[in-house]
This record gives structure tokens, C-alpha cells and sequence, in this order.
């Protein structure tokens, strides 16, 4: 089984990269199931049901969100009906959406989850406890999970990882838009990356205009944020595992936008 998972992407641009970008890596790669994040894909902040039916469109099997998933209103609905979008899973019982799905192709099912560290972010209960509680329902109910942890912090991220060592088949961290350089396969077969990086524009500050981030900075006042459209990558992972779901291989896949 090959999993792609594409790290959080920003606004037009990043979905625009991501239709760019896609079609080739699938003729590369040949991936059973592709993961993308779109908390970011409305504008830079948060998802529509316009840029979710997009991302849907564009090929992505499901949807991980993080803590921009309620930025917008008038996607809550689609939230509840789609069970393709998950927002983190340790958010309030009753808040729109839910925190983990399966999906299906050609008789595979793969479980995706998605979580929110506690570091620096707000989430109701511990991801730890959280993807325990998770995992347990779906024990029977996928052969492969994938969980998309949604953090600040580092440190919170890799223990995560050894807490789902063996027990998932992808632990990716997402949220900071920077890609980390420590993809690998942990011992018990998990694949790990802290975070896969952002899908949209490098010559920005993690998606914002380059010159209002540092204005805000500089001045401390409050700057107005724009997308920037300076250099857009797509940042991703690409997961391999075998019939039981331990995975055997994690690749990053670091590709600017074609044609740019
Ligand atoms: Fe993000
Ligand atoms: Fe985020």
C-alpha cells in the first residue's frame, strides 16, 4: 500500500500547485490513497465547501484539517454530512464535523484521524489519550490508519510518534508549515515526519506576504494578511507499507510548483 500525504495547503495558490503537481506524481508513484490537509486552504485561513469540494475533486481521498477547521461558518455543514473531512479528533463532543473516518479503494481501508497538540493550541483532551480512544474504534475497521497530528510543539509531536509506534501505520505531523528533516520508519513500523511542510507559497512567511509579516514584526500593529504568490512547493510524503500495514518506507517529496 502507498499512502501520499500532502502537508497543509495554502489558498489558491496551494491548490493550484497541488492541480499542478498531482497528476505527475501519481504517474510516479502510483499511491493507493491520497491525504491532503486543507486547514489552510480557503484563502489561507481555514476551508470552504468550495475549496473542500476542490480538494475533492483534485483527487484527495480525505481531508485533515487543524486548527483553523471552524474558521469558516458555512462549511460546518458539509463537516457533519462528508465523512471524508476530518477535523482533530480531541475538539469538544457536539462541534461540527468528526475526528476520524475510513476510506475504501479496491478493498482497502484506510483509517485517517486527525489530532490537535495542546501546546500553544486549544484542543479539549489529551491527543495522546485521545488517539488511544480513537484507535480502539477502529480496530476493526481498517487495515492502515494514518493520524495527521496538528501541533506546535516538536517535542509534543515525536512523543506522539513513539506513543503510536506499532500501532499506526503514518503519524505526519502538520500545523507549522515548515518541513522537518527526520522522516522516518520508527522500529515498530509507524512512519514518521514531524511536519510535512506546507503546500503553497516558500517566498512568504508560512503563507503570508513576506513584507506584511515582517511590517507586523517590525510595528507590532495589526497588519492585514494577504497570501503571498511568491515560489509556491508542494510539500508531501510519500508512505509505503506492506500487507499489514507496517510501514516499510517514508519519502518526502519537496517539488516546486510545475512550470514556476
Ligand atoms: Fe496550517
Ligand atoms: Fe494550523
Amino acid at each position: 500500500m502507498k499512502l501520499l500525504f500532502v502537508g497543509d495547503v495554502v489558498g489558491g495558490i496551494g491548490r493550484r500547485t497541488l492541480a499542478s503537481l498531482l497528476p505527475g506524481i501519481r504517474d510516479a508513484h502510483q499511491p493507493d490513497f491520497v491525504v491532503v490537509n486543507g486547514e489552510n486552504s480557503a484563502g489561507g485561513v481555514g476551508i470552504t465547501q468550495k475549496t473542500a469540494r476542490e480538494l475533492l475533486e483534485l483527487g484527495a481521498d480525505a481531508i485533515t484539517l487543524g486548527n483553523h477547521a471552524f474558521r469558516h461558518r458555512e462549511v460546518y455543514g458539509l463537516l457533519d454530512r462528508e465523512a471524508r473531512i476530518v477535523r482533530p479528533a480531541n475538539y469538544p463532543k457536539g462541534s461540527p464535523g468528526r475526528g476520524h473516518t475510513v476510506v475504501e479503494r479496491d478493498g482497502m481501508r484506510l483509517g485517517v484521524v486527525n489530532l490537535s497538540g495542546l501546546v500553544f493550541l486549544q484542543a479539549v483532551r489529551s491527543p495522546f489519550a485521545e488517539a488511544d480512544a480513537v484507535l480502539a474504534e477502529l480496530r476493526d475497521s481498517a487495515d492502515a490508519v494514518l493520524v495527521d497530528i496538528h501541533a506546535e510543539a516538536t517535542s509534543e509531536k515525536v512523543a506522539l510518534g513513539w506513543h503510536l509506534d506499532g500501532r499506526v501505520t503514518a503519524c505526519v505531523g502538520t500545523h507549522t508549515h515548515v518541513a522537518t528533516a527526520d522522516a522516518r520508519v520508527l522500529p515498530g513500523g509507524t512512519a514518521y515526519v514531524t511536519d510535512v511542510g506546507m503546500t503553497g507559497p516558500r517566498g512568504g512567511v508560512i503563507g503570508v506576504k513576506r513584507e506584511q509579516a515582517i511590517e507586523r514584526f517590525l510595528s507590532l500593529t495589526n497588519v492585514r494578511f494577504e497570501t503571498s504568490d511568491e515560489d509556491p512547493w508542494l510539500n508531501a510524503v510519500l508512505i509505503e507499507a506492506d500487507g499489514d500495514g507496517r510501514a516499510t518506507g517514508i519519502e518526502q517529496l519537496l517539488l516546486p510548483a510545475a512550470g514556476e
